[in-house]
């Protein structure tokens, strides 16, 4: 990661008029989610890695630019902020600086144990725990989740009155956000039919989607890359961009089996299994080799559905693979031996993501994680969402799946609010307004939105509506009017209607076929259709970058203004879950499959470089 460090910083300068006992106010309160346990105290040497989030200077101008370089008919449309525009805007005060600096130094902070992000907007430095608990004014605890992981936090933070302007969030502290994978595997999955996958590989470019297609099989890339049209494609620049996944929680691509995937799908792209980039980042794993523990708990399989299914359909536009660490901590007592494993992931991966040169950023991120978007406290949600706002502005496609139990799962749908009253459960980070949020479609001609039963719950497209992030002006125009069309009074009391509608788009998801612990199995998910539709993306950055064009970048605003028009609407099926039917498919936009699915020579027309008509039109 590339932090820059402040060593010329006088500490006893700084001390000096720094009011040093300044009294505590609450910053931050936020509920321990259902499923963690508060056990014992934190040992007062115990080590935390503390993310202190400075109040950016100018995020409305930030946001401003992002519309304006996203949004078709602007004159700035496609001209993407450098980072060091980026980081010009968000940099905070200095006053902020100043004043958070005077408060480390009061606590005996040495600078030069100090790191800085690049736009000086994070700070991060290594303590103990007695030493964050005065600052704070807080107790931490160990939490152990129902699964075993073990966590340090605590639910309430303070800070002296003069900084709660000056500082945005501060973690770990409240936020027990575990980015969980969206993917599903049949009851039984052992005993699937695959036998009958072969049949799906189709001799000739030029099948009929009903030849390689059938949902009585499984999805191969020829049946993606015939129903969405990329087939004939031939990817132009592929030294200019590239596209990347996300690996959280200890998830991995196992090379071996990426080969014997390409091998049997797509022959040509056979060599780029041993070619794609892992970079750890904070301590990601990147091993190759499934240990029996991996083999028992499923680690890998959403890790190569990701892989898999990328290289399968956009094969040789190169891939990376980001493994951030930060889930399950090392608990180390007694010693102050460094930081601890217990920070937060998602924030890891914004930081190294952010702190890279332009020329070294994706063009598309697939992440197939997510969490219910109540378990995290606002601030935090807030402030990742800013970052993916960065990232957007300097260009990044960001697709996140929306969830794959419609509007929550059944059983689950409960406000962790103190009052147990029943409430949808939106999915962070897809309700963030500076992302793209892709749900679940199966069955072909037509394509309808998902629901299959053969799971412990149902797997239903995710759909529904943020309580943290209000409607963006890009949805103004469709998503009103779908409610009063389509939902009415309906469901009063458990979604709020004002807030950032999902998902935006959607793509197959049921019954993709990978390579896991070097035999085939059938794996389901907007975990799926999240990969599928980023490769879809890279390619169409390929024919934009190969005729000198701009990437496509933040998409929502050009989706719901003329983007959509490349889309086929998805009429049937439903968001169910909650123990309702959730939000149904419909005419244009819907809570449940967005704008519906991509139609590539579609989107390439609409983006000027069309031209091939025989890129796959059905
Ligand atoms: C493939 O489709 C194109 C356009 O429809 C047609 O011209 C060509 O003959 C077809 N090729 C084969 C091998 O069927
Ligand atoms: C789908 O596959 C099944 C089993 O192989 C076959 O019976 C059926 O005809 C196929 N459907 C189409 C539309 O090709
Ligand atoms: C466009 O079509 C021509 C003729 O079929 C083909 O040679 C060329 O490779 C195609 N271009 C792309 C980018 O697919
Ligand atoms: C496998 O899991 C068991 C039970 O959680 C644990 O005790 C063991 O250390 C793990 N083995 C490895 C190699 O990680
Ligand atoms: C994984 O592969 C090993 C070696 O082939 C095999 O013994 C084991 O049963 C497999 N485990 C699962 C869960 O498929
Ligand atoms: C679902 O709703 C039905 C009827 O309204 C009710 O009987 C059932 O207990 C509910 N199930 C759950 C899991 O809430
Ligand atoms: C909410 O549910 C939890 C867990 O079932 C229970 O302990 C608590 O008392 C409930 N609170 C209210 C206000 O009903
Ligand atoms: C708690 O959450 C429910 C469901 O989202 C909401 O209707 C209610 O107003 C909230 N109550 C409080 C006190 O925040
Ligand atoms: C996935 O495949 C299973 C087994 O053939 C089938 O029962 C199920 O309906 C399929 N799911 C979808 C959504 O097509």
């Amino acid at each position: 990661m590339k932090w820059h460090t402040l060593l010329l910083v006088s500490i006893t300068s700084l001390a000096a008029g720094s009011p040093v006992k300044a009294r505590h106010e609450v910053k931050e309160s936020h509920p321990v989610p259902r499923g963690w346990r508060r056990t014992s105290r934190a040992h007062p040497a115990d080590s935390i890695s503390l993310q202190i989030a400075l109040e950016q200077g100018d995020f409305a101008g930030l946001e401003q630019s992002l519309y304006e370089v996203s949004t078709p008919d602007h004159p700035r449309y496609g001209q993407h902020l450098s980072a060091a525009e980026v980081h010009d805007l968000i940099k905070p005060s200095e006053d902020a600086l100043a004043a958070v600096q005077a408060w480390l130094a009061g606590h005996g902070i040495v600078s030069d144990h100090v790191q800085y992000s690049e736009a000086k907007d994070w700070v991060t430095v290594s303590l103990p725990v007695a030493t964050v608990e005065r600052m704070l004014d807080t107790n931490y605890h160990y939490y152990v989740h129902d699964d075993g992981s073990k966590l340090l936090r605590t639910p309430q933070w303070s800070l002296p009155q003069h900084l709660h302007e000056h500082i945005s969030t501060i973690q770990p502290t409240t936020s027990f956000f575990r980015p969980q994978h969206r993917r599903k595997l049949p009851i039984g999955h052992e005993t699937f039919p695959i036998e009958n996958i072969v049949a799906t590989v189709p001799s000739a470019v030029n099948s009929s989607i009903a030849a390689v297609c059938n949902s009585t099989l499984l999805v191969t890339p020829d049946c993606i890359r015939t129903l969405y049209g990329t087939i004939n494609y031939k990817v132009q620049a592929a030294d200019k961009s590239f596209m990347a996944l996300n690996d959280f929680l200890g998830e991995v691509n196992i090379r071996t089996d990426a080969e014997l995937y390409l091998e049997a799908y797509r022959p040509e792209a056979e060599a780029a299994a041993q070619q794609f980039s892992q970079i750890s980042i904070n301590g990601g794993t990147v091993h190759q080799k499934l240990t029996s523990n991996d083999t028992e708990d499923g680690t890998g399989e959403e890790g190569n559905l990701d892989a898999q299914t990328m290289m399968g359909l956009a094969w040789p536009i190169p891939l990376v693979a980001y493994s951030t660490g930060g889930v399950n901590p090392t608990y180390i007592e007694d010693a102050y031996t460094g930081p601890t494993d217990s920070d937060e992931p998602y924030i890891r991966w914004l930081q190294y993501l952010l702190s890279l040169p332009d020329n070294a950023l994706p063009s598309v991120v697939s992440t197939s994680y997510d969490d219910d978007e109540q378990t995290l406290p606002f601030s935090y949600a807030s402030r990742a969402c800013s970052m993916f706002a960065e990232l957007g502005a300097r260009g990044v496609t960001l697709l996140f799946a929306s969830g794959d139990d419609g509007v929550g799962a059944t059983g689950y749908c409960v406000s962790n609010n103190g009052t147990n009253a029943t409430t949808f459960l939106p999915e962070f980070p897809s309700t963030c307004p500076y992302v793209t949020s892709v749900g679940a479609t199966a069955h072909y001609n037509p394509e309808v939105a998902v629901y299959d039963d053969h799971f412990s719950s149902p797997f239903t497209s995710g759909g529904g509506f943020s309580n943290y992030f209000p409607r963006p002006a890009y949805q103004d125009a469709s998503v009103p009017a779908y409610l009063s069309k389509y939902v009415g009074e309906n469901y009063a009391g458990f979604y709020n209607p004002a807030g950032r509608a999902v998902p935006d788009l959607a793509a197959q998801g049921s019954n993709f076929t990978i390579y896991w612990n070097g035999s085939l199995h059938a794996i389901s998910g907007t975990s799926a259709s999240t990969p599928a539709m980023s490769a879809i993306l890279a390619l169409v950055n390929d024919a934009l970058v190969a005729a000198g064009k701009a990437k496509l970048g933040f998409l929502n605003p050009w989706l719901y203004s003329t983007g959509r028009k490349a889309f086929t609407d998805i009429l049937s099926g439903s968001s169910a879950g909650c123990n309702t039917s959730g939000f149904p498919a419909a005419p244009g936009w819907d809570a449940v499959t967005g704008w519906g699915t991509p139609r590539f020579s579609d989107i390439l027309e609409l983006r000027g470089v069309g031209g091939n008509a025989s890129y796959g039109k059905h």
